[in-house]
């Protein structure tokens, strides 16, 4: 039997990435998404490797309960977890509004509770369990007009680092992956002048691709990478070197 991995936002950019590179190293995939279902269909047939999809908010504890029991009943339980959904409000602090905020806080932070407390505890009890979460760089160094999404990937690595301690013995390993820019439509969604600075501070010169991503993720959740556990894999050209 084949092992099960749920990706989080698996429509976009790396997410899709990640699903493709999972799927050929022959996992069961299966991942979320937010936008209308027949988008999301037209998504899937396009996709040259079987994936299931599921329609998922997961800035909702509620959505993801519902979640884990369509994914439980359809495919079994879930080995490896990737939480990849996220979103950017980006805006400078005197520009920025609640709503910008808490989008970011509950659909980049909060998900990270709202999915995993759906899955690990079960995995814990299994003895076997990967979990991978994507921050990002801006988490690490900070990064001008993003606040809150700064915050939130932040936090994300905190969580990392405390629920690795706490199934460490039991098999579960808990890592951050932060990438830096990566060729993906958020990126791409930067103006071109801001954009074309950004990629001017990045050593190796280019934007980072989605596979890249995949394939570090590839690793962490094989058998090999069991003895990384609470790490934060910088992925960004050089960028930031922390
Ligand atoms: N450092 C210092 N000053 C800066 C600056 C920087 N990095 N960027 C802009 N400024 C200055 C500008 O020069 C400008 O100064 P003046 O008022 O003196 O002219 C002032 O700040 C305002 O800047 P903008 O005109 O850009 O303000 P804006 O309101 O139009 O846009 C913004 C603000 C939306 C934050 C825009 O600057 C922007 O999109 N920045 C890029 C943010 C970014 O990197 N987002 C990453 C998205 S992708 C992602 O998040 C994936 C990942 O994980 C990496």
């Amino acid at each position: 039997m084949s092992k099960v991995a749920l990706v989080t936002g698996g429509t976009g950019g790396i997410g899709n990435a990640i699903c493709k590179r999972l799927a050929d190293d022959g996992y069961r995939v299966v991942t979320t998404y937010f936008e209308p279902e027949e988008q999301a269909r037209a998504w899937q047939k396009k996709q040259d490797y079987e994936v299931t999809i599921y329609p998922c908010d997961v800035s909702s504890y509620d959505d993801c309960a519902k979640l884990k029991q369509a994914v439980e009943a359809d495919v079994g339980p879930v080995d490896i977890l990737v939480n990849c959904a996220g979103i950017t409000r980006d805006a400078t602090f005197k520009k920025i509004t609640p709503a910008h905020w808490s989008a970011v806080i509950k659909t980049n932070l909060d998900s990270i509770f709202n999915v995993s407390h759906q899955f690990v505890n079960q995995m814990a009890e299994r003895g076997y369990g990967r979990v991978v979460n994507i921050s990002s760089v801006n988490g690490q160094k900070g990064q001008f007009g993003q606040s809150n999404y700064s915050a939130a990937k932040a936090g994300v690595h905190g969580f990392t680092m405390a629920l690795a301690q706490e199934v460490a013995r039991k098999g579960v390993t808990v890592n951050t992956l932060s990438p830096g820019y990566i060729g993906t439509e958020m990126v791409m969604a930067i103006p071109e002048d801001v954009r074309n600075k950004i990629v001017a501070q990045i050593p190796v010169g280019r934007l980072g691709k989605p596979e890249e991503m995949a394939a570090i993720v590839s690793f962490l959740v094989s058998d090999d990478a069991a003895f990384i556990t609470g790490a934060d894999i910088s992925a960004n050209g050089g960028q930031y070197m922390s």
